[in-house]
């Protein structure tokens, strides 16, 4: 499985989920090849988007009849409620089970919109065209569509490929700088996964390659049995951070200083030596990201969270690196993970 690049320049990632396959297209202006990847069958679409979206000027042709669906803005737009009005709007516009759903946006949108398609008429098309960092690398490939409830994130939802993503590279440059350090956490993450030579790739080249990682990982374990796992690298902490209101760091910011607990975790228990995790240290550093826990983030509650991790299986579990990659360490003391906590206070 290699990236190919198209006609026009862009790259193409294939996602081989045998009859579920798809490209994701990665490069500057890729959502004006819209047209060139909705199912050739489908007569009308259904574009869902986001305000902030549409405000930043991005909008897209289908090329087929289409009427656009605006949410509200933010994560807290990923409800029940809102796939009801959705699919509502969708059945008083018309739309059958030949046509199709274009979701445009980030994670929040694609997941939204993806769910919808997942369950309307019992699963129509989707198409996503990601416009921030974060959904390129992570939210718009792999399948996994839902909402929230008041008692957890993502607890209703579907696996629901799609039939393509468009990963635009050009809309990057409305991201706010913010939004862009939430997706660079991501991105650091691949560093360790199978990243080795990100860092002498550009912006689209990098996007493309992480892409490629998450679809290899996908390819390999579509309904998330085990390998991918890899993809929650450095997430047990950061979300226990974010549980505990996020202490002021955006989704990626959180990731980084994951990644970084991670590696001293994996050195105390044996697994990395030094040199990996200043490793560690220096691709985190270099996109700008913490280092550090918080000030004021309270180790006790921390450690406590951890177990509560819906990736934990035994005990407290963390992905951690070592001699055969990324792999599941469980039974870790909560003495050891208070005390490394201590060491990047
Ligand atoms: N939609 C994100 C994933 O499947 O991992």
């Amino acid at each position: 499985m290699t990236a190919d690049a198209g006609l026009k320049g862009e790259i193409r990632v294939p996602v081989e989920l045998g009859e579920r396959s798809y490209e994701v297209w990665v490069g500057p202006g890729v959502r004006h090849r819209l047209s060139e990847v909705v199912p050739r069958d489908v007569a009308r679409v259904a574009v869902v988007t986001q305000a902030a979206v549409a405000d930043a000027g991005i909008t897209v042709d289908p090329g087929v009849e289409h009427k656009v669906f605006i949410t509200d803005n933010g994560e807290h737009v990923k409800t029940l409620g809102a796939v009801e009005e959705l699919c509502r709007e969708f059945a008083q516009w018309g739309l059958t089970r030949r046509d199709a759903v274009v979701a445009v946006g980030g994670g929040a949108v694609t997941d939204l919109g993806g769910f919808a398609a997942a369950v309307y008429h019992r699963g129509i098309r989707v198409v996503f065209v990601s416009t921030t960092l974060l959904g390129q690398i992570d939210a718009s490939v792999g399948g996994k569509t839902g909402v929230n409830l008041p008692e957890g994130k993502n607890l209703v939802g579907a696996f629901w490929q799609p039939a393509a993503v468009l990963c635009d590279t050009e809309v990057l440059e409305t991201l706010p700088s913010e939004e862009m350090r939430s997706g660079l956490g991501e991105m650091a993450k691949y560093h360790f996964i199978a990243g080795a030579g990100l860092d002498s790739l550009g912006l689209p080249e990098r996007i493309a390659r992480c892409v490629e990682i998450k679809a290899e990982t996908v390819a390999a374990d579509e309904r998330e049995a085990g390998r991918r796992a890899v993809l929650n690298y450095g997430h047990t902490l950061a979300h226990a951070l974010e549980a505990h209101g996020g202490y002021g760091l955006r989704h990626g910011e959180a990731v980084a200083v994951g990644l970084v607990y991670a590696a001293e975790l994996a050195h105390r228990t044996g697994r990395i030596d030094a040199g990996r995790v200043d490793e560690h240290r220096r691709v985190v550093g270099g996109y700008d990201l913490p280092l550090r826990l918080p000030a004021g983030a309270d180790a006790d509650a921390l450690v406590s969270l951890f177990s509560r991790d819906k990736k934990a299986v035994d005990g407290i579990t963390f992905m951690l690196d070592g001699p055969e990659g990324i792999q599941p360490v469980n039974g870790l003391a909560p003495a050891l993970l208070r005390e490394t906590l201590e060491a990047i206070r």
